[in-house]
């Protein structure tokens, strides 16, 4: 199997639109230790020629113009991608499924509660039904991708998407179909894809001890990071992340669990991570952790 980071920060990328803030001059100015970073996406394959996308970013244009296994290959219009799998609806997770119209038949495959999402906004259906195949898939049941590939999508601990929150209080962290995580194999290997996570639970923690690969939630470094350096009122777990740092976060929660290989993906831009000489990243490091980067390829 092999896997293509397309993208490796969170909602806004590295550096945000409007962000002055110094990570963010320093990425604007091509800092090479602050590296810039587009929006949270993945493409796997089973033989190197079908590939298909870990959500689709808004950034997705770019980032299949930056991936040469993504190009077209045949006839006047065609293309690798042979289907889409969401983990959410947020937007920084369905924006891109608006690059991939033009009729280019894919499948699209997510949780029946976020194709009821999509199925509610009608500017998804440039995504042709009668040419884009829009696929159910059960949590907890493995279904064939193709090109010997299966996915099974299951729960994880998260929230609605913002844009649905009601606007009064924090919405309730629950485990159910709006935030998944993506188990992806080739019947020998898998890989599991969870760029939003809101806190590590028993049955998460038995589900991935001793995975071969996890790309996991990489948002915040601390909880409160935002609110710190003033760039906003919301914590992580209001957002539906859990910290990567802190006693219930990522590092700790990941220490015992015997995964092959640990990546942090769907950075924000508030979170010293990214930066290849902040402490913060030599402590993730030593505790065994990658931070994944745009472009970073992976065979499995
Ligand atoms: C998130 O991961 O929390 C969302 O992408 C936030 C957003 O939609 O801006
Ligand atoms: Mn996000």
């Amino acid at each position: 199997m092999q896997a293509v980071v397309l993208g490796a920060a969170a909602g806004g990328g590295f550096p945000q639109w409007n962000s002055n803030a110094a990570p963010c001059r320093r990425a604007r100015a091509h800092d090479p230790v602050a590296q810039s970073r587009t929006q949270a996406s993945l493409a796997v394959s089973g033989d190197g020629e079908r590939w298909f996308l870990l959500n689709a970013s808004p950034d997705l244009r770019q980032q299949i113009g930056q991936t040469p296994c993504l190009h077209p290959r045949e006839g006047l219009r065609s293309s690798p991608i042979a289907g889409v799998v969401l983990t959410g609806g947020d937007v920084d997770v369905i924006a891109g499924l608006l690059t991939l119209r033009e009729r280019q038949p894919f499948t699209l495959l997510a949780t029946d509660r976020i194709h009821g999402v999509l199925d509610a906004n009608p500017i998804f259906e440039v995504l042709a039904r009668d040419i884009v195949a829009r696929q159910i898939v059960p949590l907890g049941q493995p279904v064939a991708l193709g090109a010997g590939l299966t996915v099974e999508l299951f729960a994880v601990p998260g929230k609605v998407p913002l844009y649905l929150e009601d606007g009064s209080d924090a919405p309730p962290i629950e485990v159910g179909e709006t935030t998944v995580a993506a188990a992806v194999s080739d019947g020998h290997r898998t890989l599991f894809f969870i760029p939003g996570c809101a806190a590590m639970t028993p049955a998460l923690a038995e589900r991935l001890r001793g995975a071969d690969l996890v790309f996991f939630d990489g948002t915040l470094w601390q909880d409160d990071e935002m609110i710190l350096a003033g760039l906003g009122p919301k914590t992580g777990r209001r957002m539906g992340h859990m910290s990567v740092s802190g006693p219930d976060g990522t590092i700790e929660g990941f220490r015992d669990l015997d995964v092959g290989r640990k990546i942090f993906i769907h950075m924000n831009n508030s979170n010293p991570i990214l930066l290849d000489d902040s402490p913060e990243r030599a402590i993730a490091a030593a505790a065994g952790w990658e931070v994944a980067h745009d472009g970073m390829e992976i065979t499995l």
